[in-house]
């Protein structure tokens, strides 16, 4: 391979990796490997200018992923447990135990938590750090964000040791897993595939205060340090529990393999109950001498193992493939299966996810195939039981090329994964979509219009797009199903009201691809206008704070369609807000642009949270940790000492609440 060939190929997989995890909040390498290749491409174009591009993710201010995080090492490293799937190899761990140690021991059974590790660091009560697994010899420093989850004491009571380090794992309950997605859903963001992701994605924002409304929990599982009150690991975190950590109270201590059998085949129906997910359960050697004994492998304690539950799986046939088209005009294969019972519920649909998958899966139909519902809530095909296969193997399963919808010719953007259909303006499914996003309370908030009297303006051809409903008067709709004269007046004053939604959230309502909420504040920030948005380059919106190429891409897109310009000039006519107010002009400066700002401390003239607004107004970045990319502290009162400390380490400015307003004034 050529270092020209190399280096696209590295320039993509970043771009790739970067989605992942910027928008996805799925990714699908460590942050270590991510830093490799990072610095790979790095080296290669310093070695060769002559293939320079403003766009490599080395350019990009978003590439570095989680340098807003410090790097610590684990004073212990972080290791992970072996796994099992059988019974056999249970009975297997616990001969090896019994063998070794040649005495009388407990097994501590507990259940294992599915969330995302956490290390807790302890000293004098107070909690002074907490590192996430990382590549298991050191991770980020999150502290700032786990000091938001209410379950994790600050500061400790009773007789604790001098200085210890807890271990657990973060986790996102059920109950807020399934809202948080409802309103991902609503705003047409990807949703969390599992409980896990998001509570890893959680506690890697940047902001956090959005980490504190996203309400994590916490599990604490595992003591370490010199001066611990008891040699039992049970004991030692029941005393835990004293000084405030949350501590599972499924924990059981039993004297043989009966007692741990008994244990699981409890909790393997038992833990669907809880509000959190688990996947399996941690058998641990109790005695933490006995554990000293037994000692580690290279990658996990020989003291203690997991097993881990079947994920639930069924087996059934498939009948046929459909596709659906969501409102982005992605498409989605479903499969269409024999009714099968799995979890409780009836399953008929799976997720197939995309093309890639199912040609991995060499589909045909009429295959018997293993659906599963793991940690997660849709039910996906995991495989075919081809030992199944007659010798009438049915049809293969190749991916349509052409909408179900509308007819147009399929398209698949590069790195992603997806095929979409690219008639946005005139795909039904897709306009229909538009327009519920539009009307949406986080849009347009058009009081008595939801997505089913959408529909049937849509059906009747009433409305064909966003701007039609501005056309529409009560006697259009007043004698229609269910409406009446009194919902339609409603409707109509509802429409006429959303003309003073500000520009901001009449550009998110536009439903550009890629463009949420965030971003669109972003932009009503850096335009005055829509006329100077549609006039900008790729470059110029590249250059406002958290706009990557993609998003680019998709704004300049947008306006190269006519149809769409045709539109918005259609809604502007209608007297819908395309540009600042005077009034919002004036709150926004760039006196802070390029800045990243750290907050602590507790202040005299304006809440946290207002200075959160002010640092953005002025074109700042209220991150919630300090590193070296921190341009400065914004300090108040009683500023924390660890932060301090890391300040000083840094050489990073701190500036007290009176020298910021000045700065700002
Ligand atoms: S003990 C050296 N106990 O499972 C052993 N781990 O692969 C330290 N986990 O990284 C871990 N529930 O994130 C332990 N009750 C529990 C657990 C648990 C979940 C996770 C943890 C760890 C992984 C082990």
């Amino acid at each position: 391979m050529t270092a020209k060939e190399r280096i696209d190929q590295l320039r993509a997989e970043l771009h790739r990796h970067n989605y992942n995890y910027y928008i996805l909040n799925a990714p699908e390498i460590s942050d270590k490997e991510f830093d490799d290749l990072m610095r790979e491409l790095q080296d290669l174009e310093k070695e060769h200018p002559e293939y320079d591009d403003p766009n490599s993710p080395t350019q990009r201010v978003g590439s570095d992923i989680n340098k807003n995080f410090t790097q610590v090492y684990h004073k212990y490293p972080m290791l992970s447990l072996g796994n099992t799937y059988s019974e056999a190899e249970v009975t297997d761990f616990y001969e090896r135990v019994k063998k070794a140690l040649n005495e009388d021991f407990e097994i501590c059974c507990e259940l294992k938590y599915d969330g995302t590790s956490i290390s807790l660091t302890y000293e004098d009560g107070k909690l002074v750090r907490a590192v996430t697994r990382g590549d298991g010899e050191k991770g980020d420093d999150v502290t700032d964000n786990v000091k938001t989850i209410r379950t994790i004491p600050l500061v400790l009571h009773g007789n604790y040791p001098k200085s210890f380090e807890i271990r657990g794992e973060i986790l996102m309950p059920w109950t807020v897993f399934e809202a948080l997605n409802q309103e991902k859903e609503a705003r047409e963001e990807p949703l969390f595939a599992n409980p896990r992701n998001a509570a890893s994605g959680t506690l890697k924002l940047q902001n956090s205060s959005i980490v504190a409304s996203r309400k994590l929990d916490a599990y604490l599982y595992y003591l370490l340090g010199e001066d611990l009150p008891a040699d039992g690991h049970y004991e030692n975190l029941q005393i835990a529990a004293g000084w405030g950590f949350k501590i599972s109270d499924c924990m059981r201590k039993v004297h043989d393999l009966q007692g741990i059998f008994d244990y699981i085949n409890y909790w393997d129906t038992e833990r669907k109950k809880l509000p959190v997910a688990t996947d399996g359960i941690v058998l641990k050697v109790n005695s933490l001498r006995q554990q000293k004994n037994l000692g580690y492998t290279a990658k996990s304690p020989r003291w203690a193992i997991a097993y881990k539950f079947q994920a639930e799986r069924a087996l059934t046939r498939l009948n046929k493939v459909t596709y659906q088209v969501g409102r982005t005009g992605a498409i989605t294969p479903v499969a269409n299966l024999d009714p099968v019972l799995l979890s409780g519920t009836i399953v008929k649909r799976a997720s197939l996810h995309n093309a890639d998958i199912i040609e991995g899966l060499d589909l045909h139909i009429g295959d018997m195939v293993y659906v599963e519902k793991g940690g997660e809530i849709i039910p996906k095909i995991t495989g075919v039981d081809k030992d199944s296969r007659s010798f009438m193997l049915g049809e293969k399963v190749t991916f349509i090329t052409r909408c179900p919808e509308c007819g147009s010719q399929l398209v698949r953007y590069e790195g992603e994964a997806a095929h979409y259909c690219p008639n946005e303006t005139a795909c039904p499914p897709q306009i229909k979509g538009k327009i519920e996003h539009f009307i949406s309370r986080r849009a347009m908030n058009i009081d008595g219009l939801g997505p089913e009297t959408v529909d049937m303006f849509y059906r009747l051809g009433l409305i064909k797009d966003t701007a039609d409903l501005y056309e529409l008067t009560v006697d259009d709709i007043k004698n229609l199903d269910r409406m009446g004269v009194k919902s339609a007046e409603n409707i109509v004053k509802g429409i006429e009201a959303s003309k003073n939604v500000p520009f901001e959230r009449v550009l998110f309502a536009l439903g550009i691809r890629f463009v949420g909420e965030t971003v669109a504040k972003k932009i009503a920030r850096s335009f005055d206008n829509i006329e100077d948005l549609e006039k900008a380059d790729m470059a110029k919106l590249m250059s406002i704070d958290e706009i990557g190429e993609r998003i680019a891409q998709s704004i300049v897109s947008y306006f190269a369609n006519p149809a769409n310009k045709n539109l918005v000039g259609r809604l502007r006519a209608y007297g819908l807000q395309f540009a600042r107010s005077e009034e919002q002009k004036g709150e926004f400066t760039d006196k802070l642009a390029g800045q990243s700002i750290v907050i602590s401390g507790v202040f005299t003239h304006h809440s946290r949270d207002e200075y959160k607004e002010i640092i953005e107004k002025n074109g700042g970045k209220n991150v919630g940790s300090i590193s070296s990319k921190t341009s400065f502290i914004l300090a108040g009162e009683n500023m924390g000492p660890a932060k301090l400390e890391k300040a000083k380490k840094l050489g990073i400015k701190i500036l007290s609440e009176d020298d910021f307003l000045a700065l700002i004034s």
